[in-house]
């Protein structure tokens, strides 16, 4: 059998799957019926499905699940997540409920502009292209009239377009960078249709300028891309009370000093770094997937303002003033709450739903208290009892699920393992052990 194929994407679902399963699997029943056994049985619902995406086989789970008791701005939220790693949600939800006891998280948008560029080379005279530029500008804005029309009456649109000489970088490159206000969608569409309109006018257009000889071929269209680093996108969360106040809450004296060196540690050493943020991505990541957003855009962002300064540092920050604890997140966050599948996937639409149907800006301020939250939950054990125990305890399940576990045996195993540590090894032991004292 050949593993590779021409015209995979015109084959039917089912000729797919054959081809799959005949090409990677001895045991093609079972390959069959573990793809399928994850359909929908409401065609309907799997139709929708299937048509997300391309080449689609079957349906792949990830946990829904609800971290409560977050106070946000004074609102109380229950906040959707997706995610599959254990002891994320109860992490979350453990801060949410302490900082809803101390006054709650406060989150607020700073900026809310994206840019998308026209890259593009010119090798006449820097001049000429200048005035060009400045003189087609409007007339740039104006093409693109037929795509914002609906944008700019929800009161978004483009904010500005502007020539940027890159020629000290790349022979002949420039770029047209465009400002956006998308409003409440994420935008990545509208923003992509406006620079390839913008750059096929820019390029087309040149026989109207006069001053200078400017031929549409010496301009040469490179491409016509959205930036995902969005760093006048930008949200702040903060959490306040005294010192003494969360010494005691966290029962134990010099906690909050000792949290404040543990955020300083991210801020300095890149190798630690990575891993709070890491962290802080396990909320803003799960909430984003609930509400149908672009994970993958939302990372490539954080991460590039985490090393906005030229190097990578954490993106929390955290100070005792005047007896007082202060700690915040300021992230760049380009959300949606309209667009794309936010109001397809049937879950994204209850997720939404049930954060109030927030626009993009609420959903931006959600979004980051959650990160802040997930950072304290982590901190918080790395700084008293370790990470294992919280994480490994909430791991257990999986673990006898590998085992193949019954329900009473997970029972039994939880109750022991509440004073034992939990690794692979000690369950495998008791299990083992208990399966043979059954069997007396
Ligand atoms: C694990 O998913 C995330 C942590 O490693 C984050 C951190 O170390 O701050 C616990």
């Amino acid at each position: 059998m050949s593993k590779e194929i021409n015209g995979f994407s015109k084959l039917s679902k089912e000729e797919k799957i054959n081809w799959i399963v005949d090409n990677f699997f001895t045991d093609t029943v079972m390959a069959k019926s573990v793809l399928k056994q994850y359909w929908n049985e409401d065609n309907k619902l799997q139709k929708l499905h299937d048509e997300f995406s391309e080449n689609t086989l079957s349906n792949f789970y990830l946990p829904f699940s609800i971290a409560p008791n977050f106070l946000i701005n004074g609102k109380k939220y229950s906040i959707p997540m997706v995610i599959e790693e254990s002891s994320v949600i109860a992490a979350a939800s453990k801060s949410a409920k302490l900082w809803s006891d101390l006054g709650g998280f406060k989150a607020k948008v700073i900026s809310k502009i994206k840019t998308g560029q026209v890259h593009f080379t010119y090798t006449g005279d820097k001049q000429a292209i200048s005035s060009y530029f400045n003189y087609i500008k409007p007339t740039l804005i104006q093409d693109t009239e037929s795509i914002t029309t609906n944008m700019k009456k929800r009161g978004g649109g483009i904010i500005d377009i502007s020539l940027i000489d890159k020629t000290f970088d790349m022979k002949g490159y420039y770029q047209i960078s465009v400002s956006f206000d998308t409003i409440d969608a994420m935008g990545a569409n509208f923003i992509n249709s406006c620079l390839e309109q913008i750059s096929k006018s820019f390029k087309d257009k040149t026989d109207i300028f006069k001053d200078y000889i400017i031929k549409s071929n010496d301009i040469k269209i490179i491409m016509n891309i959205l930036s995902n680093y969005v760093p006048d996108c930008l949200v702040k969360a903060e959490v306040s009370c005294k010192v003494e106040k969360l010494n005691k809450k966290e029962d134990f004296n010099g906690y909050c000093e000792k949290f404040v060196q543990a955020v300083k540690i991210a801020e300095l050493d890149t190798y630690r770094a990575v891993t709070h943020n890491k962290g802080i991505m396990n909320g803003i990541d799960a909430i984003a997937v609930a509400t149908g957003n672009d994970f993958r855009a939302i990372e490539a962002g954080i991460h590039a303002y985490a090393s906005k300064d030229g190097k990578y540092r954490g993106l929390t920050h955290a100070k005792i003033e005047n007896g007082v604890f202060f700690f915040s997140i300021e992230i760049p966050l380009a959300l949606g709450t309209i667009g794309g599948i936010t109001n397809l996937h049937p879950l994204v639409k209850l997720a939404l739903n049930m954060l109030n149907d927030p626009n993009a800006e609420e959903l931006m301020e959600i979004t980051a208290a959650v990160g802040l939250a997930q950072n304290y939950g982590a901190l918080r054990s790395l700084i008293t009892s370790g990470i294992q125990r919280g994480h490994m305890k909430m791991h257990l399940i999986n673990i006898l699920n590998s085992l193949e576990a019954t329900e009473s045996e997970k029972q039994s195993a939880v109750e022991y393992f509440k004073d034992e540590i939990v690794n692979n090894n000690n369950v495998q032991r008791y299990i083992t052990k208990l399966r043979k004292s059954n069997e007396i």
